[in-house]
């Protein structure tokens, strides 16, 4: 199943996303076992350090035949440390190089403010950043055919309005953290009245992030939304999984999902979630879950360079 954006392109409603997929070996079976599944969208970025990867096993599935690129879509994203006019064309290249692809579907601005690293060891520094003239660039890669949509991702409303109401190519598509906790339904009323598709990002309430920011030095904690007692109660009732609970209410609302896995028994089970539908009481009581603002994971405010920068997308 679908849903279609601007300019009649198709966007598989189940993807891969692939955000902490960095060990090769397990991402190459990952991604063989999710092709075989059935899986044909999948969702990178230069920040994931992975597309090389991505890119050999695509090569592998295209060139025997098994898949045409037709077959797939392929979401990329213009890295936080490259959000510069001067930058998209050759950031996009480099992409396209280690996806061994010369298009790809979706094109996406990471994140709406551009950090510079300022050296070795030392933190990225949020810079000026001008939509404007990134968006310009954007809309250059289409004209060019090295991608067929762009779009944004993590942008406030009045951030895609801005460009909305000054570009020549629209924005197709939106990737945003849209879990039970944090339902964004003003953004999704917004993108709805200006035919923008959305994606979730970080749907099952992304459980493996604790452990791989420790790693970096980093203490993060998540909700465990795997585990909410309302979700399971309706898993029981549907005899489901609350994982597939929760990727079917944010689908049966019209909104992608690219939940990751590296597991072949979850890459199958976060798959099949289209063989059932839920019903308006449970709809309606998953709605309830809602906290708005208050329910976000990621509020990505490392300080007050952070917060305090005029592109700063969550406030409440
Ligand atoms: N645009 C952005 O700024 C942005 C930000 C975050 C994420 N994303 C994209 O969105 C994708 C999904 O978000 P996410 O990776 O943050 O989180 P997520 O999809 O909510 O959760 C992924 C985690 O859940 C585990 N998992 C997967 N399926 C499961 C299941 N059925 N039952 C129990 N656990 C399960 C995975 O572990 P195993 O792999 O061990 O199964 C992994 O640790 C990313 O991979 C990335 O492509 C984009």
């Amino acid at each position: 199943m679908s849903l279609t954006m601007i300019g009649d392109v198709k966007i598989p409603i189940v993807g891969l996303g692939t955000w902490q997929s960095t060990d090769e070996e397990e991402l190459v079976k990952a991604l063989d076992a999710a092709l075989e599944i059935g899986y044909r969208h999948i969702d990178t970025a230069a920040i994931y350090k992975n597309e090389h990867v991505i890119g050999k096993v695509l090569k592998k599935w295209l060139t025997s035949g098994k898949l045409k690129r037709e077959d797939l879509f392929i979401t990329t994203k213009l890295p936080h440390t490259h959000i510069h006019a001067d930058e998209v064309e050759s950031q996009l290249k480099q992409s396209l190089e280690k996806l061994q692809l010369d298009y790809v579907d979706l094109y996406l601005i990471h994140f709406p403010i551009y950090l510079k690293s300022v050296g070795d060891g030392k933190p990225t520094e949020p810079q000026p950043t001008d939509h404007l003239a990134v968006w310009k660039k954007m809309e250059e890669q289409v004209d060019a055919g090295r991608t067929r949509t762009i779009g944004v991702s993590n942008f406030a409303i009045h951030q895609i309005d801005r460009i909305i109401k000054n570009c020549r190519i629209r924005p197709a598509n939106t990737q945003v953290e849209l879990q039970v906790y944090n339902q964004q339904k003003e953004l999704r009323e917004y993108c709805k009245k200006n035919n923008i598709v959305v994606v979730s990002y970080s749907s099952l309430g992304s459980p493996g992030t604790p452990a791989f920011m420790k790693k970096m030095g980093r203490d993060i904690t998540v909700p465990n939304i795997l585990g909410d007692p309302l979700i399971t109660e309706i898993a029981k009732k549907y005899g489901k999984t609350t994982g597939q609970i929760i990727l079917r209410y944010i689908t049966q609302n019209d909104i992608v999902v690219i939940p990751k896995s590296v597991k072949p028994d979850r890459l199958k089970e976060n798959f099949n979630i289209l063989d059932f539908k839920l019903e308006p009481e449970d709809l309606k009581a998953l709605e309830s879950l809602d906290k708005g603002e208050d329910g976000r994971i990621f509020r990505m405010d490392y300080g007050p360079k952070f917060v305090e920068h005029p592109e700063y997308p969550f406030r409440r």
